[in-house]
């Protein structure tokens, strides 16, 4: 069984507001992916990272394409052996070992994805474009998708098999997986394993990693 961790890196980060690509900005003294790059290493038998143009220098590093999905097609292309893939955003730095076990444990078990997740603790409502509520749902079977998200290979190959336009709107993997009929559970998460979308949280993940660097 060839463990193979898929990164999608390719992604602006314009939301973020840096210079450069989110996953290469610096992050508690290091770029922002090298934080899951450890763990997955750890973990996995190789590890496969779609990057921007221009940051395709070094090992197992493939160009992303125009939408998330794209770039996780793109580096699971460039990883036939793989037999489970662990998708994990370069975004997520407080990926742990265990997370990421527990996830591959469920697709060894038989589930064709298992997703990392946190329940809802927000109400949540659906409104229209006017802003008008339309709907409250029900909190207690809802929950907010993460990564890492943990594939049999083949089924992600399969969903991943597309026309670009789908791929363009898909916001994760699993509903792909779960379009093209695919079992998928969800594993909660440690509250920690949050995603840097905003300066704000740049500057609090790093305040957490130098923190933990430090005891
Ligand atoms: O933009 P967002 O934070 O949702 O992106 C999630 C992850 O997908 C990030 O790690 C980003 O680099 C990656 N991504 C990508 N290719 C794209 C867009 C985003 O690899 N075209």
């Amino acid at each position: 069984m060839a463990v193979v961790g898929i990164v999608p890196a390719a992604g602006s980060g314009e939301r973020l507001g840096a210079s450069g690509p989110k996953a290469f900005v610096a992050c508690a003294g290091r770029p922002l992916i090298d934080w899951s790059l450890e763990v997955l290493a750890a973990v996995c038998d190789r590890v496969v990272v779609a990057v921007p143009p221009g940051y395709e220098d070094g090992d197992d590093r493939v160009v992303g394409g125009r939408h998330r999905s794209q770039s996780v097609r793109a580096a699971l292309e460039a990883a036939p052996e793989a037999t489970v893939a662990v998708v994990h955003d370069a975004a997520r730095p407080f990926l742990t070992v265990a997370l990421v076990e527990r996830c591959v444990a469920q697709v060894r078990a038989g589930w064709d994805g298992a997703v990392a997740a946190a329940p809802m603790t927000d109400t949540v409502k659906e409104a229209g474009p006017d802003g008008r509520v339309l709907r409250t749902l029900d909190r207690s079977t809802l929950w907010a998708i993460q990564t890492p998200q943990v594939f049999a290979a083949d089924a992600l190959r399969q969903a991943l098999a597309v026309p670009d336009r789908v791929l363009a709107g898909a916001t994760d993997d699993a509903s792909l997986v779960e379009a093209a009929g695919g079992s998928v559970r969800v594993v909660e998460a440690p509250p920690e394993n949050v995603k840097v979308t905003w300066p704000a949280d740049l500057r609090a993940a790093e305040a957490v990693l130098r923190a933990r660097a430090a005891v």
